[in-house]
């Protein structure tokens, strides 16, 4: 089987875990969340990092730092993985879900920009959506598939309402803009190492940005706010706390980012040479943004597709011994968000059923793209 997008262990991750063994530091305190942290903030071009549990725990400690609170709205586009909207119910606020730009397939800043300055009003206290009288509490994101929407977009209107900027960026390890990495472009942002990412902990995220005293404030809320050396805690904390077990394989595996990176990239560039005879019958490739980390690749099969045609698709890859799969269900149509409130979404909705994933493991090699490329023009 050629699968999806599986971990690739051949570094010092035997090596790194039978030390924390070893030393009994197997907890949240010790050598590989430190020297995580730091290779993190340093490819993110971030003044820290804040290693957590999950990608979903991360979102919900930085949407919290940010001071997003019970009944606020946050701003989010509608075409992301579930944790988006979930660490967002988390803080007891509801998603506030907008389109996405069809070259990105990241939230559109317009859409945004539309929607804020139609239905909300600015008061001294801050900004209020007029329909539901709810606070909105921040604007965050999505590099999906590790692409950049325009960030300078995303700033002026974060600065225009005086609202924080956060970014999920689970997706984007290794992703630049202009030229560089996005620690600096978002108040905070949240990356995710789970186990389909392009690099992974087993399970884990982190939170980074450009301003100290947020991230101080994140580590505060991860570590149950406690106050040392005693049982003192000034608030209430969360035990989001990253294990060294998680960051050995961490550390282990960025000692791999730039390989790992350049794969993801060169299987992107493979499928688009060697599948454009699709194009002709109205197949397309994902959207790539200049600096993408091109986390998943694939291709969009052609209007009118419904999902059960893609996943049709899907089973005859599988027969063939090729993993793909369907991606994000927007989450205007996941049963838990059926009545958050919502732009005006048709990019998503003529998008997402459309998509197909396949396979493009750090691991994977010319013989096997080759493989997908010859059984995906079979199909077709
Ligand atoms: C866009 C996005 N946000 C959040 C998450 C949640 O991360 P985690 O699974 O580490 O909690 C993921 C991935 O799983 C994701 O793809």
């Amino acid at each position: 089987m050629i699968p999806l997008a599986v971990p690739n262990l051949n570094g010092n991750e035997k090596k790194y875990l039978d030390n924390c063994i070893d030393t009994t530091f197997v907890s949240s305190v010790g050598e590989y969340v430190t020297r995580f942290e730091e290779m993190i903030a340093e490819a993110t071009g971030s003044v820290g990092a804040v290693a957590t549990s999950a990608g979903t725990t991360g979102l919900h400690a930085a949407l919290s730092a940010l001071g997003v609170q019970h009944n606020d709205l946050v701003i989010i586009p509608t075409f992301t993985f579930i944790a988006s909207a979930n660490a967002v119910a988390h803080c007891g606020a509801t998603p506030w879900l907008m389109d996405i730009a069809e070259d990105t397939w990241c939230m559109n800043p317009k859409v945004v920009r539309e929607e804020l300055a139609s239905k909300c009003e600015k008061r001294k206290d801050g900004v209020y959506h007029v329909a539901t009288g709810r606070r909105v509490a921040a604007i965050m994101p999505v590099y999906t598939l590790g692409n950049m929407p325009n960030m300078h977009e995303f700033r002026e209107i974060a600065d225009e309402y005086g609202l924080p900027l956060m970014v999920d960026a689970a997706c984007a390890i290794g992703a630049t803009f202009e030229g560089k990495s996005f620690g600096s472009l978002a108040d905070l942002s949240v990356l995710s190492f789970n186990g389909n990412k392009t690099i992974t902990c087993g399970g884990g995220g982190a939170v980074v940005g450009c301003k100290q005293e947020l991230l101080d404030r994140v580590r505060h809320l991860t570590t149950t706010a406690r106050v040392w050396p005693d049982y003192d805690f000034d608030m209430v904390g969360f035990n989001y706390r990253m294990t060294n077990l998680q960051a050995a394989v961490g550390v282990a595996q960025m000692e791999h980012l730039e390989s790992f990176i350049r794969v993801k990239r060169h299987a992107r560039e493979y499928y688009e040479e060697n599948l454009r005879t699709l194009l002709t019958k109205g197949v397309s490739y994902f959207p790539t943004t200049e600096g993408s980390s091109c986390w998943f690749s694939g291709i969009v099969l052609p209007e009118g597709t419904k999902l059960q045609d893609a996943k049709d698709f899907c089973a005859k890859l599988k027969e063939d011994g090729i993993e793909a799969r369907s991606f994000w269900k927007p989450v205007h149509l996941q049963k838990p968000y059926e009545d958050a409130p919502c732009s005006d979404i048709h990019v998503a909705e003529s998008l997402w059923e459309r998509i197909i994933t396949l396979p493009c493991s750090t691991g994977i090699t010319d013989e096997e793209l080759a493989t997908v490329v010859e059984k995906t023009k079979e199909i077709l």
